[in-house]
């Protein structure tokens, strides 16, 4: 058996004089194009070889604040640290959020004394900003209103599995341009992906999101396509992408939203405007009937459960590349000035 230290992580890795600086995932930006590349190699051999790494991250612990539920995100943290020989702790945040008992700052400077890690899914980013600047520890964004990167680096890792070259994969994400949306931009962008990205006036991506997947696609090739037209998007796709319509912390506006966003069900009619093996992805949980029937989502082309077994895999590598010591160089843009 081969031990998880003989693997090659050297993309990840400054060369020796550069200092040792804790490196974060709040942003799909804080990896670059060629650390998302490095990270999908890794996790294919940890996917195809787990005994190889469990014992990897003995002795390490990681502590995961949630606001929010979550079935996927904290199954896969805790399963993925175990077979890596690491514990987890759980901290249940959904009564009270992170910073109304103490500040965010405080909880930052005092779980660095008692843990390797943090995973935090919140509402606010800036909370998860927050924890990232005041604490010296690796920081991991497992969904805020704002991304959920680990999510989107499943999700092409899954569409590389299906399709091999994802330079030559169209990704056309159907509905609200919030958290996943954004992600799957950014990741698209560092992959050289074309991504369309179709919603209804006043749900586009946020302006500022949109321009970062710009600037990275110019290096990359990418092509990032923001439209109001389902049917443009779809076009040709080799994958169609949606999420529910109201994320967690709308429902109150859960009826208004199924109004708007009707026109923009992925349903057979959608689908037949894509390429003849599109694939069908959704990060789930999904409701059928509302932004997806059931005739898609419970079809042979719906590959949603390689997607939620794929966090597993890419989450394992994201903690051994932020905690094994496989990453040291200095992140590529800040996300904590
Ligand atoms: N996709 C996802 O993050 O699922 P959970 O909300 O169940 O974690
Ligand atoms: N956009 C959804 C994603 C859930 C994984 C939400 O924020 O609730």
């Amino acid at each position: 058996m081969m031990p998880a230290r003989m693997y090659d992580l050297t993309a990840m890795r400054a060369p020796v004089e550069q200092p040792v600086i804790c490196r974060d995932l709040v942003s799909t930006q804080d990896f670059s194009p060629e650390e998302t590349k490095s990270l999908f190699e890794l996790t294919h051999i940890i996917k195809h070889r787990p005994a190889d790494f469990r014992g990897a991250l003995a002795g390490k612990q990681l502590v995961l604040f949630f606001e929010k539920a979550s079935l996927r995100t904290r199954l896969t943290f805790e399963a993925g640290m175990a077979s890596l020989g690491g514990t987890s702790l759980f901290m249940d945040q959904t009564r009270s959020l992170l910073g109304e008992r103490e500040p965010v700052c405080d909880i930052a400077r005092n779980v660095e004394r008692w843990v390797d890690a943090v995973v935090l899914r919140t509402y606010s980013h800036k909370t998860i900003v927050e924890m990232a600047r005041h604490t010296c520890i690796p920081v991991i964004n497992a969904l805020s209103d704002s991304e959920h990167p680990c999510q989107a680096f499943a999700d092409f890792f899954t569409l590389e599995e299906k399709f091999g070259d994802l330079s030559k994969v169209h990704l056309a994400y159907i509905g609200d341009g919030n958290n996943v949306a954004h992600s799957l931009m950014l990741a698209a962008a560092a992959l050289g992906t074309s991504i369309s990205v179709a919603t209804p006036e006043g749900y586009a991506p946020g302006p500022e999101m949109t321009a970062a997947a710009k600037r990275i696609a110019r290096t990359t090739g990418a092509i990032i396509d923001i439209t109001h037209d389902a049917v443009k998007a779809v076009t040709g796709a080799n994958a169609i992408y949606t999420d529910v319509w109201a994320s967690m912390g709308q429902e109150a506006e859960a009826a208004e939203r199924a109004k708007i966003f009707a026109p923009y069900q992925v349903n057979d009619k959608l689908f037949s405007y894509a390429a003849p093996h599109a694939v069908f992805m959704h990060c789930l949980p999904a409701h059928r009937g509302e932004e997806v029937t059931a005739s898609v989502i419970d079809s042979p082309r719906s590959i949603v459960f390689d997607q939620a077994e794929n966090r597993m895999h890419i989450q394992k590598a994201i903690l051994l590349l932020l905690l094994g010591s496989g990453m040291r160089t200095a992140p590529t843009r800040s996300n904590h000035a």
